[in-house]
């Protein structure tokens, strides 16, 4: 199969989309209701989403963190992975507006927030380092599952707090935009490399502590990928 059919991931997405989802009234709020904010739509496709929330199921996450919440529509999808087993999402996000849109939407969504998703407001390396305080002084729970996608540059200093942050064997993390970020800052393509950005996958690669798979995508909006590690 030649990579030229990735022509038509636009019309397969639709088509798997009309196939494998159902009308999601919680969902369509929340991109409808971002998007009437002005808050650019970068948030995951639903598609992407249901995967999230698949994942995070099949690991049993009890306890997720989450970096960039946008609107909340990633979150919602992480907060259905944890409904059965009554854990709890804490999302970091730097602006007030999105904070408070994310509040509105998983509210309709059912979701309770502060109680069942905390969304912590700031920037995720103010915020990270006193998690790491109340985890360690027992206030807070570890991290199960890791979902980050917040700004680029900081993919790695995110995913190295994931790791300290992790309950332990078997935590996953999870890394939006790997791929794009390679790309875009000149790791590897055609652009110059960016001087000073430290790249993601050269320093999970390092990292004894993890084992991880880069996956690239194709969508009807871009050509990227997701980086997956499981904590050893
Ligand atoms: C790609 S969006 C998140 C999309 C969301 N996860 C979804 O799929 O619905 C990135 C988010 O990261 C937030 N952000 C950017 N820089 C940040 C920082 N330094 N600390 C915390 N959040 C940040 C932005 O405000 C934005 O809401």
């Amino acid at each position: 199969m030649s990579i030229a059919n990735a022509i038509h991931a636009s019309t397969v997405e639709t088509y798997i989309e009309s196939h494998l989802s159902t009308p999601d009234p919680a969902i369509t709020h929340a991109r409808e209701t971002t998007h009437q904010h002005n808050i650019p739509s970068i948030s995951l496709s639903p598609g992407q989403g249901r995967f999230l929330k698949m994942l995070a199921s099949c690991t049993k996450a009890q306890n997720i963190l989450e970096l960039g919440t946008l609107g909340g529509h990633s979150t919602i999808w992480l907060s259905r992975a944890i409904k059965e087993r009554g854990g709890k999402v804490t999302s970091i996000d730097i602006n007030p507006l999105h904070r408070d849109v994310a509040t509105e939407n998983l509210r309709f969504a059912g979701v309770k927030v502060p109680e069942d998703v905390e969304i912590l407001l700031g920037a995720g390396l103010d915020i990270l380092p006193s998690l790491e305080k109340d985890i360690q002084s027992g206030v807070r729970e570890p991290f199960d599952f890791v979902f980050i996608d917040a700004d680029w540059p900081n993919q790695w200093r995110y995913f190295d707090y994931g790791v300290r942050l992790a309950r332990g064997t078997g935590s996953v993390l999870f890394v939006d935009n790997a791929v794009a970020a390679l790309l875009d800052y000149g790791v590897v393509g055609p652009e110059e490399r960016d001087e000073g950005f430290v790249s993601l996958v050269e320093e999970v690669g390092r990292d004894e502590r993890v084992e991880a798979v880069v996956v690239q995508t194709v969508g009807a909006r871009s050509y990227d990928g997701f980086l997956m590690a499981v904590v050893n």
